[in-house]
Order: structure tokens, then C-alpha cells, then sequence
């Protein structure tokens, strides 16, 4: 089955576990997308009376105007927070987030949430963690150095560009440094303490026991879920 379909199926069944009235952390990405598309219909059916924060300007715009929006303070607890990820290990559900450059939001949000409902296709689900950038994002103010700082700790990487090669901006107008590890990701809480001691480094794409709920669209359409018991 085609790669978007199964977003699309995933997304779908992840509404499910969304309740009228509740306070909706919103994610960022593709497969969010279809996730919002779906929230959109079925809210245009019978009104939700949700209460919804977005990870990114991004996905604020596609939510539009149908829903109200909690305080961007995060002065409330989320009741459930639905995500994509670029990866995920299902033994110990350590994700790299960080894809679509809303790291930073997201790991708030979900921090924020009673409920992490995590969506991804087969391909994203890997142990050890392995085969996507680790996202790193920077303040901008001294960018150069801060690299530098990165690059001497041992890691290889690069600048995200966005558009006319200018370097890429996330909402918080920070900056994004992608980290390639050439082989799989065997510690990687060892990994995000050595960057986070980095000054100049605000927040590592990695994210640690969040999920309590993985989705995950199989290749014949299926859908896996599977609770994490240590969030139970
Ligand atoms: C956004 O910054 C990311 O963390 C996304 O959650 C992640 O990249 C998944 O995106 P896709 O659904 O587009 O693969």
C-alpha cells in the first residue's frame, strides 16, 4: 500500500482515541497532516468543543480557524498529544523527532500531555535507533561557534538550509544542526547529555519515553498499537 494511505489509515484510527472537550496537543509533519485533515472533517460533522496548542506555526495554519486555541504558556495540562516521529525504538520507545525542525515545541508539548499518541509507518520503527539525522536545534547568536563546539565533541553534521540556501529557521528563530551518525544510535541518552552540556544548544531531537500509545501503520495496512506499560 502506498506510503500516504497508510499515514492516512494511521492518522484516522489515532482519532479515535480523542475525546470531545479534551485539551489536544497538535504535532508537526506529514503525517500530522493527515491527522489534522481528519480532525477537521469530523469536527465539521458534529462540533468537538476541543481546546487545541500546535507544535508550529505550520500546523496552527492547517488547524485554521474552526478550533480555539489553549494559552501558548502551556499554563494548561494537555490531555492527549497526538505526533509523528522520524524514528522510534519500540523497546524502550526512544524517538528522534526533529524532522520538520518543531523539536523544540513538541518536546513541551509532550511534556505537558497526561497522553503521548505516537504516529508512524513501519519504516520509522528501528532498534537500536538508526538511518535519520538527529536534529539539534541552536540559538542563532553565535551559531559558528556553537558548531564548532558540536563538531569538536566528536559529531558530523550539518547546517539545515531553508529556502535560497539561507540557513533554516524554526519557530523559536533559532537554528537546526543535523547530526549523522554513520552507525546505529546505541546510547543515545549518553548522546543528548553530552550535546545539552554544549552552550549554544538549546534542545537534541532526541526524546526520551514519551509515547504512550504507538500507532504504527504496517506495510499490508494494518494497524499496530501498542501501549507503553511504564507510562500506564
Ligand atoms: C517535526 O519536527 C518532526 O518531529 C516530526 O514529528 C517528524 O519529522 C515526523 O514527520 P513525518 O510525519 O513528516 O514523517
Amino acid at each position: 500500500m502506498a506510503h500516504e494511505e497508510i499515514k492516512k489509515r494511521v492518522a484516522e484510527k489515532a482519532l479515535e482515541l480523542l475525546k470531545p472537550g479534551m485539551k489536544v496537543g497538535i504535532g508537526t509533519g506529514s503525517t500530522i497532516f493527515f491527522f489534522i485533515e481528519a480532525l477537521k472533517k469530523q469536527n465539521a460533522l458534529k462540533k468537538l468543543e476541543i481546546l487545541c496548542i500546535a507544535t508550529s506555526a505550520g500546523s496552527k495554519k492547517l488547524l485554521g480557524d474552526r478550533f480555539s486555541f489553549l494559552d501558548d504558556s502551556l499554563i494548561d495540562t494537555v490531555d492527549i498529544t497526538f505526533d509523528g516521529a522520524d524514528r522510534i525504538d519500540p523497546k524502550d520507545f526512544t524517538m528522534i523527532k526533529g524532522g520538520g525542525g518543531a523539536l523544540l515545541r513538541e518536546k513541551m508539548v509532550a511534556l505537558a500531555s497526561k497522553k503521548n499518541v505516537i504516529l508512524v509507518d513501519y519504516t520509522k520503527v528501528t532498534s537500536p535507533l538508526a538511518g535519520f539525522p538527529v536534529a539539534v536545534e541552536i540559538v542563532s547568536f553565535g551559531f559558528e561557534e556553537t558548531i564548532r563546539r558540536i563538531k569538536k565533541a566528536g559529531y558530523k553534521g550539518a547546517l539545515r538550509k531553508g529556502e535560497m540556501e539561507k540557513p533554516f529557521l524554526t519557530d523559536n528563530q533559532n537554528m537546526i544542526f543535523d547530526i549523522t551518525f554513520s552507525l546505529p544510535i546505541l546510547d543515545p541518552k549518553a548522546d543528548h547529555i553530552r550535546l545539552k552540556e554544549i552552550t549554544g544548544v538549546v534542545e537534541t531531537g532526541f526524546f526520551f519515553n514519551i509515547p504512550t500509545d504507538l500507532l504504527i501503520g504496517e506495510k499490508d495496512a494494518t494497524i499496530r498499537h501498542i501501549r507503553n506499560k511504564e507510562s500506564l
